[in-house]
């Protein structure tokens, strides 16, 4: 089969990094395209990117040359997919002319996520909401499909088994790697040594994007919290239920809430429960098929009518890079891909 040629712009970024190692060998996309910044362009991708990831670069996307953002030369080289791994205000700009251009746009940033007819897809817990983008336009215009915020991701994919529980109130404190504030990110000077209290944005977004996924409405306590890690947020939840569950319930929805939708990027079983009290820790963020995929649950306990347990979540992988291709093989699958 020949492969479907997509973009990818913010290519040398945290999370464009990953979109890079994840589609150097994808069994269905092959990349065509790349960006940067100005300063980057014409530029060999190995030669000019820091690389951050805990393994070798692919040799495959070391000479993959970095070009000026034009999508006519996008048009040229036959793209019609592209993964957006740009900060939110160069996003603001960029995907919607992207979109009346006729490309289907797979974000990673906020900016578009809260639009009324843009979904934020997450497919084992949401997919039927990837037909918003006919909302845009689509099959006459292109679209764009957000993910969601990296925390969120994680959150979502927990407790979307739990939603037949009936889920009254979340309470959530989160304890995120440095790598969620991409590259360069934080100084050394605020982060070594230190835990810091305050994300900007970051809680006000959780509590939207959750009720947006999950269709529900609880009420959502937040707290995010910087740590000196680099991959990984792990996250301490409390949830109330309107009816009773006990931990067996729970531990059983997670082991139920397998693939439904066999796309090349989703784990047999997307949420993986370990009752070992060490369990989970964010050295464990790689782990799993396809490596980083996977969202990790442990510490389960139940007090007085609350049920209690700490995620873990790969923010590059699942919580961005990796659901934003997940979400573009979702929608090659359930429309195919109509090239013009
Ligand atoms: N990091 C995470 O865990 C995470 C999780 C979920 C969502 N997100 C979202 O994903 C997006 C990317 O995050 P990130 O962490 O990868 O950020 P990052 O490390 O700062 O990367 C930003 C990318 O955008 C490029 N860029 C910056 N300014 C540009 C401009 N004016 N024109 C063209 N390209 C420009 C950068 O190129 P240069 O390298 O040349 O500067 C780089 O490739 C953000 O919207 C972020 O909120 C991040």
């Amino acid at each position: 089969m020949e492969k479907i040629k997509v973009a990818v712009i913010g290519a040398t970024g945290a999370v464009g990094q990953v979109c890079m190692w994840m589609l150097a060998d994808h069994p269905w996309f092959e990349v065509a395209y790349i960006t940067a910044s100005a300063a980057r362009i014409n530029q060999e991708y190995a030669k000019t990117v820091h690389w951050l990831l805990p393994f070798e670069m692919p040799s495959s996307i070391k000479r993959t040359v970095i070009d000026e953002f034009n999508t006519d030369t996008m048009k040229q080289r036959g793209v019609k997919i592209v993964f957006s791994a740009l900060p939110a205000e160069i996003a603001m700009e960029a995907e919607p002319l992207l979109r009346d251009q006729g490309f289907y746009v797979f974000s990673n940033a906020s900016a578009l996520r809260y639009d009324k007819d843009v979904p934020i897809l997450i497919p084992e817990t949401n997919l039927s909401t990837i037909d918003m983008i006919k909302m845009q336009g689509y099959p006459d215009r292109g679209f764009v499909i957000t993910n969601s915020n990296c925390v969120t991701a994680g959150l979502a994919m927990a407790i979307a088994p739990l939603r037949v529980f009936g889920i009254k109130e979340i309470n959530v404190c989160s304890y995120q790697s440095v790598s969620g504030a991409g590259y360069p990110g934080l100084s050394s000077f605020d982060i070594t040594d230190n835990v810091i209290p305050y994300i900007a944005k970051e809680e006000e977004k959780i509590e939207k994007e959750i009720k947006k996924i999950l269709s529900i409405d609880p009420i959502v306590y937040t707290y995010c919290v910087r740590v000196p890690v680099m991959f990984g947020h792990l996250e301490a939840v409390w949830l109330d239920f309107e009816q009773e569950v006990e931990p067996a319930q729970i531990i059983e929805a997670w082991e139920n809430f397998k693939d439904c939708n066999e796309l090349p990027s989703t784990p047999n079983n997307p949420v993986v429960y370990n009752p070992s009290n060490t369990f989970p820790q964010a050295k464990s963020a790689w782990w799993g098929t396809p490596k980083g995929m996977e969202v990790y649950t442990g510490r389960l306990k139940k007090k007085e009518r609350k049920i209690g347990f700490v995620l873990l979540v790969n923010n590059l992988v699942k919580g961005s890079a990796g659901g934003s291709i997940q979400n573009a093989e979702a929608f090659v699958t359930r429309y195919g891909l109509i090239i013009n």
